[in-house]
């Protein structure tokens, strides 16, 4: 059964019917955003997520669009970091390097690493005045992100908020250290203030694993479960591309 068939699908759910339309469409949306925020404000800020979904997506923007966008106008930035210097496997700075930016001309200068290698509190603390001195904004004024790109966990996560933790209510800082218990780890993430002050949020969501908790977000709004469902931009547009499987009701 399609997810079309099982479900009202909302206007902000994209239902693709494979992991290369899923990788497509992020990258058609990605280049769409550039280039609307380049000629409109002449650059464009963008929060890559991390994980695994996204790097294909990465990858085939290095491939196809190499030529096309202005990368010298775009301002890459990580919606979070797990706790482990640049160079470490587990780095989302080292997977979108691998798979993007070392790949077409962005000037060094253009991207904003989370200094993940120092203790994870000064990580997030150093993160935050970066923004606010990037977008130029007052203290308790938001940092306004063209496009801020996202993923899902099993447990419904996004970004580095994981369920039942602090960073999922905190309502000042832009962004926030946070152990997750599960793995036994610090990550440095984005906190839903933030978060939800992008024009535009795109959640990429891949495989059957994740259909569980796709099904219930889409089945029961009204009841937000997960930390997922909690990213709505108070002024800006939610997209969600979800990948056939991860859509498919059981
Ligand atoms: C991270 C991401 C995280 C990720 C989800 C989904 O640092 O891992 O920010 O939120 O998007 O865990 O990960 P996959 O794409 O690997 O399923």
């Amino acid at each position: 059964m399609s997810a079309d068939e099982s479900f009202h699908c909302p206007d902000w759910l994209k239902v693709v019917p494979d992991i290369d339309a899923l990788n497509r469409a992020a990258a058609e949306e990605f280049a769409r955003c550039a280039s609307e925020a380049i000629s409109a404000q002449g650059r464009f800020t963008v929060a890559l997520s991390g994980g695994n979904t996204p790097r294909a997506v990465y990858s085939l923007l290095a491939k196809e669009y190499g030529s096309s966008l202005l990368w010298g106008s775009i301002f890459f930035f990580f919606g979070d970091e797990r706790h482990v210097p640049p160079a470490d496997p587990q780095s989302n700075y080292r997977m979108a390097n691998e798979s993007l930016l070392s790949h077409v001309a962005i000037p060094p200068r253009n991207v904003y690493r989370i200094l993940a290698e120092l203790d994870a509190k000064d990580a997030a603390e150093q993160y935050q005045a970066v923004l606010e001195h990037f977008f130029q904004v007052t203290p308790g004024e938001l940092p306004r992100f063209d496009l801020i790109m996202l993923g899902m966990g099993e447990d419904g996560h996004t970004a580095s908020l994981f369920p039942g933790t602090t960073a999922l209510q905190e309502r000042s800082r832009l962004v926030v250290a946070t152990h997750v218990e599960k793995f036994e780890a610090d990550r440095i993430t984005f906190t839903l203030p933030l978060l939800n002050a992008a024009a535009e949020v795109m959640v990429i969501v891949a495989g059957a694993n994740k259909a569980p908790v796709i099904r219930r977000i889409i089945q029961s709004p009204e009841s937000p479960m997960y930390p997922v469902q909690r990213v709505h931009p108070h002024n800006g547009r939610l997209l969600w591309i979800v990948e056939q499987s991860a859509a498919a009701t059981a």
